[in-house]
């Protein structure tokens, strides 16, 4: 069984460790963290692996994965460089970044290199090992190295999406748009209820049907179904009360609902909304802030 390290063993790094021990993928090596008992908390929570307190001391291994944060990847791939020429084979390295490539990982000095994005929110560890089995995993990088990451994430019943390098930004910014702005929607609306004097818990038990039946909604229907509300209607007058209140009270989010509008105005167009109710709905989204 191959070998893999783990450099930032955090919120991924440890649930990937975890769950490849528990599926007998591989044999877990080194575990590296900045912070020993951040490691040793990380080796208790995948069950294995030996947590090490400097890169020079890690084992040898096959694989090696580098979970730190992005910023961090290129300067950790420079320094792992003279860990791996005391290696005979040279091992396969990765990160799991959504935004970067592979190339990233050159200066480490092996030409495997690759870069595996599981398409999960790993918010919680204990979650995401329930969760994030079945997850879509963009893979890129040397053909060498996805030959052994493919099967590797296909054991844990994900599926593999394969990019070049130059899709990574716009593809991983799909995903922010999505799951991470989703989540500042949700916070943004928890203050606009606030404002309404309605507290965070009372909102929150009241949102988490509607919003989870809009998500089902729209992967079952397509967004120009999924629409509904105000603005696809053309209630013009709701609308500019809406805004009228947001500026009063919360001008931030007043601008968040006038750009969201803006952006509405097209899928709402395609849904049904007649030229006319479009054009002046935009004119008051438009209108300066009073
Ligand atoms: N979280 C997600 O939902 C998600 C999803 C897809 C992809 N990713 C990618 O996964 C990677 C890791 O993200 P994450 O959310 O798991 O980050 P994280 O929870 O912040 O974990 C980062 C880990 O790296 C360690 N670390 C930082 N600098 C280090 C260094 N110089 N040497 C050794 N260890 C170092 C930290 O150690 P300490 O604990 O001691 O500080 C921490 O354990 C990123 O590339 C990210 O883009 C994350």
């Amino acid at each position: 069984m191959h070998t893999l390290n783990i450099i930032g063993a955090g919120k991924l790094g440890q649930t990937l460790a975890a769950l490849w021990h528990r599926r007998g993928t591989f044999t877990i090596g080194g575990i590296l963290n900045r912070r020993r008992e951040s490691a040793a908390r990380a080796q208790a929570f995948i069950g294995a692996g030996t947590v090490i307190d400097t890169l020079a001391q890690m084992p040898a291994a096959d694989l090696w994965l580098l979970a730190v944060p992005d910023d961090q990847i290129a300067a950790t791939a420079a320094a792992l460089a003279p860990v791996l020429r005391g290696q005979n084979t040279p091992p396969l390295v990765f990160h799991c970044s959504g935004a970067l490539p592979a190339s990233i990982l050159s200066p480490c000095g092996t030409p495997r290199v690759a870069s595996a994005h599981p398409v999960h929110s790993f918010a919680d560890p204990q979650r995401s090992l329930r969760d994030m089995p079945g997850a879509t995993v963009a893979l890129e990088g040397a053909p060498g190295a996805l030959t052994t990451l493919a099967p590797a994430f296909q054991a844990l019943d994900c599926s593999c999406l394969y990019l070049d390098a130059e899709q990574k930004v716009l593809y991983h910014t799909g995903s922010v748009i999505a799951c991470n702005y989703l989540t500042v929607l949700l916070e943004q609306s928890l203050q606009v209820f606030a404002a309404a004097g309605i507290d965070r818990q009372t909102a929150a038990q009241m949102l988490q049907p509607i919003v989870l039946q809009t998500a089902r909604n729209n992967f079952a229907l397509g967004p120009e179904q999924a629409l509904t509300g105000p603005l696809v209607r053309g209630d013009r007058a709701t609308v500019a009360r809406q805004i009228e209140a947001l500026d009063k009270t919360l001008p931030d989010t007043a601008a968040v609902y006038r750009t969201l509008g803006l952006a509405a105005l097209p899928l709402a167009k395609r849904a049904g909304l007649s030229e006319d109710a479009r054009r002046q709905i935009q004119s008051i989204l438009d209108e300066p802030l009073s």
